[in-house]
């Protein structure tokens, strides 16, 4: 089978495609036959290595993680056997592969006939989009700044506060990606790199925001803080910047909140509760509440450029890896459709996730999500 691994820390192109034999399942373990790998932006930093700070260490060999869709094919001793052929997806390690090994314990059941961009986020980036939302405690009718919004989780979180009636205000860093924000539901979309996105914000929310969700860091974060109305919440997941803010407490006294947010630490904390989460974005994708974008489907051998394309902050939403690279856009990977795997051009109500929902007005649809 193929597997990318890398020896050494560096650019994408230390990612190196070999030939191995699959693995074997151990106890508590599944053996998946991939159909396609979710490429997430964490894995971009600790293929850096040292430079990338300390939040992105991991030792070599780089295994790289990934949202791996497939096929049970084996498991391991103390297994189910009946999870044999069935479709699930799991974040896994040594995840650009043909075959994965993936925990048992962590698997996400996949709906008959959901795409495998929508599959892919099964296991860790709709869980994490749903669980940082909800960290925030939001109330129907607030107002939730989501940095970052066009990312894999982003444009998840974006959906998932309209669900809930919140008005959306989303932060990228691309003209293109700020059309993305609107077409995903975004009520105002802020440029902010440049100078002036705070007071671009404070514009569209004089009173203050009444949520902050960040996984970008530095000053975004710092500005951010400034931004909250009293009683604000902001939820901290990420640093993509890499550097790591210390919080000012006298920011706090101004009656606002900072918490933060792990999906390892969840899952720990309360299993119970995020494997359910897991069963609610399948759900919520099932129903058609919730949409991926696809921004391109490479082939394994395409490693590199998946993680060239998220290093130049160029994709919107999900890369996919794909094995049997049966996708036609992985003819020219860096020349993304725009429109072939973007639900929002297919479904032009998907750019209001709850117009195209009935049931959206329904109480209970926010209950599910909130
Ligand atoms: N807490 C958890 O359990 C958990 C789990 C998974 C992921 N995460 C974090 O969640 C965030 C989103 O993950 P994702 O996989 O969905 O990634 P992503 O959002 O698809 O990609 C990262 C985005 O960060 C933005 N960004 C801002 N500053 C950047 C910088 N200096 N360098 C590179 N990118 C920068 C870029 O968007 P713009 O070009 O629009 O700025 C980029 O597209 C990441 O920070 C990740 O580490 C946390």
């Amino acid at each position: 089978m193929q597997r990318v691994r890398y020896y050494e820390y560096g650019g994408p192109e230390v990612l190196t495609v070999e030939a191995v034999d699959p693995p074997a399942p151990q106890a508590g373990q599944v053996l998946l036959r991939t159909e396609a790998v979710g490429v997430n932006f964490v894995d971009t930093r600790f293929r850096r290595g040292p430079g990338s700070g300390s939040i992105f260490q991991r030792p070599l060999p780089g295994r790289p993680t990934g949202d791996v869709v497939g096929v049970v094919d084996q498991v391991g001793p103390d297994v189910d056997p009946r999870l044999v052929g069935t479709r699930v997806a799991a974040l896994a390690e040594d995840a650009y592969a043909d075959y994965v090994v993936a925990d048992a314990a962590w698997l996400a059941a996949v709906p008959d006939g959901l795409e495998p961009g929508d599959a892919s986020m099964l296991a860790m980036s709709g869980p994490v989009a749903l669980r940082v939302l909800r960290a925030a405690r939001p109330e129907p009718g607030e107002t939730i700044l989501i940095h970052s919004a066009a990312g894999g989780i982003g444009h998840l979180a974006v959906q998932l506060a309209k669900h809930l009636g919140a008005t959306v205000i989303g932060t990228a860093g691309s003209p293109d990606k700020l059309d993305f924000v609107t077409a995903v539901g975004a009520d105002v979309a802020v440029d902010y790199t440049r100078p002036d996105w705070a007071d671009q914000v404070r514009a569209a929310a004089p009173g203050g925001v009444d949520i902050v969700l960040d996984a970008v860091g530095g000053q975004i974060l710092q500005a951010s803080l400034d931004l909250l109305a009293p009683f604000g919440r902001a939820v901290v997941y990420g640093a993509a910047t890499g550097a790591l803010e210390q919080i000012p407490v006298v920011t706090l006294f101004a009656l606002r909140s900072v918490t933060g947010f792990n999906l390892t630490a969840w899952r720990r904390a309360n299993p119970d509760q995020a494997r359910h989460d897991m069963v609610q974005i399948a759900d919520l994708f099932q129903t058609h509440r919730l949409h991926t974008r696809v921004h391109a489907s490479l082939p394994l051998a395409q490693a590199s450029t998946a993680h060239e394309l998220i290093e130049a902050r160029r994709h919107t939403g999900r890369i996919l890896l794909v094995p049997t690279a049966a996708d036609p856009t992985a003819a020219d990977p860096t020349a993304a459709d725009p429109t072939a795997a973007d639900p929002t051009a297919a479904d032009p109500t998907a750019a209001d996730p709850t117009a195209a929902d009935p049931t959206a007005a329904d109480p209970t649809a926010a209950e599910r999500v909130s």
